[in-house]
């Protein structure tokens, strides 16, 4: 199936989120953790987006590499990396033929924050698990994150105010429909300067625990562990706000 850059328009407001700077202390702890359980030395982040993982990475001193579908978000991404004075190699890429631009082998590969949900189909989903297994060293994992659980897809939660400063909100509201969630983005710029508005949106599969099992075990991996939070609490349908997977190759 053909995707379009979803981020084409909204990549060089993306960071609106957050600065790639801005580490998550909870994010990190975890992966300090599992990067020393499977003993990962190098990484690729597969959908490296404007680069947060790639830049927490280097400060952790993983020897890693980025990236990603997006021509925009990698422009976003080789702006900040520059402007914090890091080279790191990254690549246009789309995760489900990594082979093609990736010959390296990596003790682990991720793919954070939802990207592989930009996918639609099963087979889709399938070639992209194997693609990720494959560039992994014998003893590898892979690792990917969202904030689409059983409780967030719950109705109570159709809107979110996920940031809001002085200057700039951005909401949230999400359609669910057949297995998809279209997520739309309202930015709102609202300083002394400036007022406007801009929208964005995103039309991602709904990929829960079982289906995560069922694909990455058809894929060829070994484990599958799924947690619930940063803690590596078990998920649970009824209260976890993240689902994380730590596949084993
Ligand atoms: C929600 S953003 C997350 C970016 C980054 N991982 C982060 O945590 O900020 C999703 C990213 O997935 C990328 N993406 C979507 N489909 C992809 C594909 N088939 N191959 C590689 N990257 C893809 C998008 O271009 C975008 O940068």
């Amino acid at each position: 199936m053909n995707y379009k850059d979803e981020y084409a328009d909204w990549a060089q407001s993306y960071d609106n989120f957050g600065a790639i700077t801005d580490i998550n202390e909870e994010e990190k702890a975890f992966l300090l953790s599992i990067f020393s359980k499977y003993k990962v030395k190098n990484a690729l982040d597969c959908a490296c987006g404007t680069g947060p993982h790639l830049y927490l990475l280097s400060k952790l001193g993983v020897d890693v590499c980025g990236s990603d579908f997006s021509e925009a978000m990698l422009k976003a991404c080789k702006e900040n990396l520059s402007q914090e004075g890091i080279s790191i190699i990254t690549k246009k890429a789309d995760f489900r033929y990594l082979e093609k631009v990736w010959i390296e082998k990596f003790d682990a590969v991720l793919c954070m924050t939802q990207s592989i949900a930009h996918l639609h189909t099963h087979e889709d989903l399938l070639t992209a698990f194997k693609s990720m297994r494959e560039r992994l060293n014998n003893g590898g994992i892979l690792i990917m994150t969202q904030g689409t659980t059983h409780l967030t897809l719950q109705d109570r939660f159709r809107f979110d105010l996920v940031v809001n400063n002085q200057d700039f909100s951005r909401v949230f509201s999400r359609d669910i429909s057949e297995g998809f969630q279209t997520i739309n983005i309202l930015d709102i710029y609202h300083s002394d300067k400036v007022s406007k508005m801009e929208t964005n949106s995103v039309h991602i599969k709904i990929i829960l625990d079982d289906k995560y099992k069922s694909l990455l075990t058809e894929a060829g991996f070994s484990k599958v562990n799924i947690y619930g939070g940063y803690d590596m609490s078990p998920y649970d349908k009824e209260n976890s706000w993240k689902l994380i997977v730590v596949a084993e190759r």
